[in-house]
């Protein structure tokens, strides 16, 4: 028996003003995401943007179901939205933003395990690294540099 030890490397940053221009950019646009978030039943509204490469920005909010697991989290509406319209073009960062609407969320909110690997199988398909930054409604933002940092032993397609 051997130990394996897995590291993943975030950076964090104190506020929005420490980050490049582009990303607090495109942070306020998964800000107005998050406005259209439907989210009655858990009060926790999360807004999700996406730069892919040819420029575009795509948007996402989680929407919520009277049959609860039928709801989908802002990062796949936003990823499955950018895959079903610009089906070539390369994600080139995803902005995340969430917060209670019964208390302020002050952490950093990282996306969820099944977001994870919906995001993980668009960065193994383009063969290139997808940014992804999130926060709370305040307070610090995490960075990671590709979503295979967050999600590792990431299960791919190469083992089908
Ligand atoms: N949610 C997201 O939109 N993204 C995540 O990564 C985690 C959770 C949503 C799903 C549900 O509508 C609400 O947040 C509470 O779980």
């Amino acid at each position: 028996m051997k130990e394996i030890i897995i590291e993943s490397k975030l950076n964090v940053y104190d506020n929005l003003e420490e980050l490049p221009k582009e990303v607090v950019a495109l942070m306020d646009q998964a800000a107005i995401a998050r406005n259209n978030s439907y989210s009655p039943y858990s009060k926790f509204s999360v807004g999700a943007a996406i730069l892919l490469d040819n420029n575009e920005i795509i948007l996402g909010s989680n929407q919520e179901n009277a049959s609860y697991p039928s709801g989908l989290c802002a990062e796949r509406t936003a990823i499955y939205y950018a895959g079903s319209q610009y089906p070539d073009a390369k994600i080139v960062r995803m902005a995340i933003i969430a917060g209670s609407k019964i208390h302020q969320t002050i952490h950093p909110i990282p996306p969820c395990g099944a977001c994870r690997q919906a995001i993980a199988e668009y960065e193994v398909k383009q063969n290139s690294n997808i940014e992804i930054y999130f926060m709370g409604e305040t307070g610090k933002v995490m960075r990671s540099h590709s979503l295979a940092n967050l999600l590792p032993l990431i299960f791919d397609k190469a083992v089908l």
